[in-house]
This record gives structure tokens, C-alpha cells and sequence, in this order.
């Protein structure tokens, strides 16, 4: 990468690894946000975000690699570089006795950059934006998770920040908590700021992000924006017919391996991969089914979803690896 394009970037790690006793936790992971995205950080459960977002926040010490914050070295340039950066980490820790606006106040004035005279109008503001306003008085021992969650959002916008950092910021929220938090997150990238935003839902993702990653067992698998994610997707036909077997041979014919896809319902779905767009004109092949008297009671070319991509690339499984 060239001098110019690193400095475009808000994020920039080579090598980035994390060893723990017996595990590799992050492994050589070479990330490239670009300024003024909404960057997907996506992943399974265990698979390295929470450490990875540790690492670039200067929380805990890389075993290997580098990393640039807003272009500059971490953990070195910390001072410099964390008073851009708004965060919210996993398990925010709040003062259980304090309510939400006194935890605010003192997390305010823990930050040496912050001014004390604007503080109650720069709190009053984060309360209001992530909706907490009527609970501001209440104490954060007696939140829900989904209210502690919006504390923890409301401590990373205290001031104006260049990026956002936010690990599994929908986590606990309710359907409109987290709609609340996909406008927030809409209305900073409007504003100019890079947000990284870790999630392990990948609806969540697409609808939120103009980039992503997407991590597995502790390693980068994919990384783009989600167009070229997408794009690096297969795509397939799917014919719907109760003449299965004919449609079938004739897909053959153009090379391409059939699968008979619903073989209970009705009208039985034949799916083939298609192969890249050189080598086969699609277009082709309707055609050629109704020549050979198939009765097509659906058709569609699909590209791969981001969904069918994420699964391809990080497995289906639910278990979390040890
Ligand atoms: N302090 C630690 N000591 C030992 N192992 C750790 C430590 N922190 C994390 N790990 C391990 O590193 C791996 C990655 O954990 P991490 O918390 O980064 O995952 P994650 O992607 O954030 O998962 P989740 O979606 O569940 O939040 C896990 O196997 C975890 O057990
Ligand atoms: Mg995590």
C-alpha cells in the first residue's frame, strides 16, 4: 500500500496477533478501515473482535504486529490519539451507586482534554442522543442491560470524536434500541466520523456498514466494502419445476452439477453453481429449459448472499471454539 492510501485510513494494523497461555487468540490480522466508513467488524462468538478492538484501543499489548490509529503508531502515540477516539468496549463498567448523568460527569472529567465548563450541556447532549434522558436520574446499578448499553454509547460521544469505536453495540438492546442505534450510528457517519463497529449479526452488518471484515477463528477471511464482498460471492441458478430430472440433464448439458434442492415440496427446486461470468452466458439457459419442455414455475440467477458467504467462510456451526 501506498504512503497516501495508508493515510486514508483510520485503522491500518500489519500482523496484528494476540497470543494468550495456549491460544492464539488474533493472528496476523492486517486491517484497512477507511476514513469516513462504517466498518462491519464481523464474526463469530470467540472469534478475536473484543481482543482485536482491546489491541487498537492501546487496552492490552500486542504479542506481534503494528497498528495506526487516525495515522498515528499505537500504543506509542496513545496521549494523542485516544482523546479522538470515542469507544465502547464489552461490559462497560459503570458506578452501580451514581446515576446514569453522575457516571457520565465522572467519566468526563477523567478525560484531561475535556472542559469543564461545557460538561453538563456536553452530557445533557449524550443523554439525549442515545435516548436516556428520562432514566438520566436514575441509578446505573438499577439499568437494564439494553440501558447500560446506551450509557456506554453516551460515554463515547461525551466529545467530538473522529472515530467511533463500538464493540457489539446492539448487544441486549430491544428491536427499536437497536433501529435507535443503526440511525445513531447513520447520523456519525453523516457527521464525518469513521465507526468501527464489531457485531457477530451479520443482518446487522449489511444494513448498517459500508465496509467489512469478517473474522473466523482468529483470522481476517474476507475484507472490502460489501459490494466487493458480495461480488466475491458465487451466484447460482435455481429453477423451480415438477420436471426435475429433465431440468436437471439440461443444466448438464452447459456443464454446470445440478442438486435437486427441495426434493419433498411440490415443485421440486433444482440449483446449480454457476461458474464465473466468462466461461457461461446465463442467459442461455432459460431458453434452453422451455426448449426441452420443462415447466418452469420459478427461475432466478442469485448472487451469493452476504449471509451465504459469511456461513461459507466462517462455518455454520453455533459452537464457540475452546
Ligand atoms: N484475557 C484472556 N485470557 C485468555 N484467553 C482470552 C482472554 N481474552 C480472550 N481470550 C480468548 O480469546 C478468544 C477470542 O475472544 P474475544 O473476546 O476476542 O472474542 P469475540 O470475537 O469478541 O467474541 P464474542 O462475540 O463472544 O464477544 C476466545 O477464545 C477467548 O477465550
Ligand atoms: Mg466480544
Amino acid at each position: 500500500m501506498t504512503a497516501s492510501a495508508a493515510a486514508d485510513l483510520a485503522i491500518d494494523s500489519r500482523g496484528l496477533t494476540k497470543r494468550f497461555r495456549t491460544q492464539t487468540a488474533v493472528d496476523s490480522i492486517d486491517l484497512a478501515v477507511p476514513r469516513g466508513s462504517v466498518f462491519g467488524f464481523l464474526g463469530p462468538n470467540g472469534s478475536g473482535k473484543t481482543t482485536t478492538i482491546r489491541m487498537l484501543l492501546g487496552l492490552i499489548t500486542p504479542s506481534d504486529g503494528e497498528i495506526r490509529v487516525l495515522g498515528e503508531r499505537m500504543p506509542d502515540k496513545l496521549r494523542n490519539v485516544l482523546p479522538r477516539v470515542g469507544a465502547l468496549v464489552e461490559g462497560p463498567a459503570f458506578y452501580p451507586f451514581l446515576t446514569g448523568r453522575a457516571n457520565l460527569h465522572r467519566f468526563d472529567t477523567a478525560d484531561r482534554h475535556a472542559s469543564r465548563r461545557t460538561r453538563p450541556e456536553r452530557v445533557n447532549a449524550a443523554l439525549e442522543r442515545v435516548g436516556l434522558t428520562n432514566a438520566a436520574s436514575k441509578k446505573a446499578g438499577a439499568y437494564s442491560l439494553g440501558m447500560k448499553q446506551r450509557l456506554g454509547i453516551a460515554n463515547a460521544l461525551l466529545s467530538p470524536r473522529d472515530l467511533l469505536v463500538l464493540d457489539e453495540p446492539t448487544n441486549g438492546l430491544d428491536p427499536q434500541g437497536t433501529r435507535e442505534v443503526r440511525n445513531l450510528v447513520h447520523s456519525f457517519a453523516a457527521e464525518g466520523t469513521t465507526v468501527f463497529v464489531s457485531s457477530h449479526l451479520l443482518a446487522e452488518v449489511e444494513q448498517m456498514c459500508t465496509h467489512a471484515a469478517i473474522m473466523s477463528a482468529g483470522s481476517i477471511v474476507a475484507q472490502g466494502s460489501l459490494d466487493e464482498l458480495r461480488g466475491a460471492g458465487e451466484s447460482h441458478v435455481r429453477v423451480q419445476t415438477p420436471d426435475a430430472s429433465t431440468a436437471e440433464s439440461v443444466l448438464a448439458r452447459f456443464g454446470l452439477l445440478p442438486a435437486l434442492t427441495s426434493p419433498n415440496e411440490a415443485h421440486p427446486e433444482v440449483s446449480a453453481l454457476l461458474p464465473p461470468s466468462t466461461e457461461l452466458d446465463p442467459d442461455r439457459l432459460l431458453p434452453a429449459l422451455l426448449e426441452a419442455g420443462v415447466r418452469v414455475r420459478g427461475y432466478g440467477i442469485e448472487e451469493a448472499s452476504l449471509e451465504e458467504r459469511f456461513v461459507a467462510l466462517t462455518g455454520e456451526g453455533f459452537d464457540v471454539r475452546s
